[in-house]
């Protein structure tokens, strides 16, 4: 259960991602946070479908992170969170022992194209999609190897960057035995059920 204590601390730390943002204009080295609500809905779909192998691609300070670290320990499970970023992944193990959450999650710091190359068929229960966009479609026969059968693919930004994610969009589209609908959350979150 997520306390009022908790998700007040989890806010705090939005709220000073977002005050960090404002004051720099080094892409590298803003936060890129989700937004509370995209939160919520990451928690919801990951606690409630019970995955426990959940990958993340696009750590950054581990906002996203704690949200599926938090599911995870309730399903007894593990984040894989991806970054290419060593510092964004420092920032990420700070807060995941902030919330106490280390143990819930597997950093790994690494491009996430050649990491997806090698990772297994069926390894995934849950994927969070918040990278670097335009490379998404070649993420895609990885991301659907990876995916076991009933799983959930989210990706952010479908709103806030509908140019850039078009290609990925059209090709999961016209992909046989995905469900594909993007909700109007956040940033945009298009959520992706391989429904075979
Ligand atoms: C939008 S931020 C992620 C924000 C995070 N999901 C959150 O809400 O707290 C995108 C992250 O993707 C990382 N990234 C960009 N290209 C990447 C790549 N090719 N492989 C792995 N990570 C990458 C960046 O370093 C950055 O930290």
């Amino acid at each position: 259960m997520l306390s009022p204590k908790l998700l007040a601390d989890l806010h705090s730390l939005w709220l000073e991602g977002e005050q960090h943002d404002a004051a720099t204009q080094e892409r590298r080295e803003r936060r890129l946070n989700i937004t509370p609500d995209t939160g919520h809905l990451l928690y919801q779909l990951a606690r409630s479908s019970q995955a426990r192998r959940i990958v993340e691609i696009g750590t950054s300070n581990g906002y996203s992170t704690l949200w599926l670290a938090l599911a995870a320990r309730a399903n007894q499970g593990l984040v894989q969170t991806l970054d290419i970023l060593a510092e964004k992944q420092r920032q990420a193990a700070a807060n995941l022992a902030r919330f106490d959450l280390s143990k819930q999650v597997e950093l790994i710091c690494t491009d996430a194209l050649a990491w997806l190359t090698d990772a297994p068929l069926y390894s995934a229960d849950l994927v969070f999609l918040d990278a670097e966009r335009t490379l998404y479609p070649a993420y895609w026969p990885h991301l659907q190897r990876i995916l076991s059968p009933g799983a959930l693919l989210v990706m952010d930004n479908a709103q806030s960057h509908p140019d850039e994610c078009r290609p990925f969009v059209t090709e999961v589209l016209a992909t046989p035995g995905y469900l594909a609908e993007t909700y109007a959350i956040g940033k945009g979150q298009l959520v992706i059920l391989k429904d075979c």
